[in-house]
C-alpha cells in the first residue's frame, strides 16, 4: 500500500489495567474505525500454551504457536481453534504468562503482520504497549495513557467483584507492580513513553473525560492537515 494511502492511526499504548482498552474502543466507535486489542494477541498466545502444555523456554516453539494462532475476531467475541476464549484470556493467570511470553522477540516478531493487517480503511485505533513506537510508528496520534498502580488496582478489584469473582486488593496491587517492571525493563519493544506521544493520566478522569481528550487531540490533527 502506498505510505500516502495508508488509513490513518490512533496508537494508544498504557500500562496493565490503565483503561486503555475500553477508552480506545469507544474512540474507535465514536470515530467508526477499526479496533486491535493487541493484548489479546499476547494473551491467546499465552492461552494456547497453557492448553497445549508447551516448554517457556524454548522461544521457537513459543513463536510456532503465535505465528499459528488459529483466530478469528468477531464483534465482541474472539475464538481460538472455534471455541469462544472471550472470557478464559482474561484471567491473571494469562496476563501474567502473556506478559513473560511478550519478552520472547520470536513471540514478537511472529505477531507482527497480525496486528498490522487490522490497518483498513477508515482507520484504526490500536492499543497494547508497542503499537507507536515498532507496529505503527507513523501513527497520526500518539497517546501514553496511564494511571497510578493503586488507581489501577482498584479499578480492576472493582471489575473482578462486578463479575462476582473473588480478589485481595494487595495482591492485584502487587501483581500490577510486578507487570508494569516487566513490561518496562524487557529489552524488546518495552512500554515506554515516546517523545511524540500525548501524555493521558486517567487517575482522576472519567472514561468520558479521558475518551473526550484523545478525540479533541484527533481533531486538532485533523484541523491542521
Ligand atoms: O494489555 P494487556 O494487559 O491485555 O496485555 C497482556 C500482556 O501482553 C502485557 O502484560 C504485555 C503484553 N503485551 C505486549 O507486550 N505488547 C503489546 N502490544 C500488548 C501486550
Amino acid at each position: 500500500m502506498d505510505k500516502l494511502t495508508l488509513p490513518p492511526v490512533i496508537a494508544i499504548d498504557g500500562p496493565s489495567a490503565s483503561g486503555k482498552g475500553t477508552v480506545a474502543q469507544r474512540v474507535a466507535q465514536a470515530l467508526g474505525f477499526h479496533y486491535l486489542d493487541s493484548g489479546a494477541l499476547y494473551r491467546l498466545v499465552a492461552l494456547k500454551v497453557l492448553q497445549d502444555g508447551h516448554n517457556l523456554d524454548d522461544e521457537t516453539q513459543l513463536a510456532d504457536v503465535a505465528r499459528n494462532l488459529n483466530v478469528v475476531f468477531q464483534d465482541s467475541a474472539i475464538l481460538l481453534g472455534g471455541c469462544d476464549v472471550t472470557d478464559d484470556i482474561r484471567t491473571e493467570q494469562c496476563g501474567i504468562l502473556a506478559s513473560q511470553l511478550a519478552a520472547y522477540p520470536g513471540v514478537r516478531a511472529a505477531l507482527t503482520d497480525r496486528q498490522r493487517a487490522f490497518r483498513q480503511q477508515p482507520g484504526l485505533v490500536a492499543d497494547g504497549r508497542d503499537m507507536g513506537s515498532v507496529i505503527f510508528p507513523d501513527a497520526s496520534l500518539k497517546v501514553f495513557l496511564t494511571a497510578s498502580a493503586e488507581i489501577r488496582a482498584q479499578r480492576r478489584y472493582k471489575q473482578l467483584m462486578e463479575k462476582g469473582i473473588n480478589a485481595n486488593i494487595a495482591d492485584l496491587l502487587q501483581d500490577i507492580k510486578n507487570r508494569d517492571d516487566r513490561d518496562r525493563n524487557r529489552s524488546i519493544a518495552p512500554l515506554q513513553q515516546l517523545h511524540d506521544a500525548q501524555l493521558l493520566d486517567t487517575s482522576s478522569l472519567t472514561i468520558s473525560q479521558a475518551e473526550n481528550t484523545v478525540l479533541s487531540w484527533y481533531d486538532e490533527i485533523h484541523a491542521k492537515n
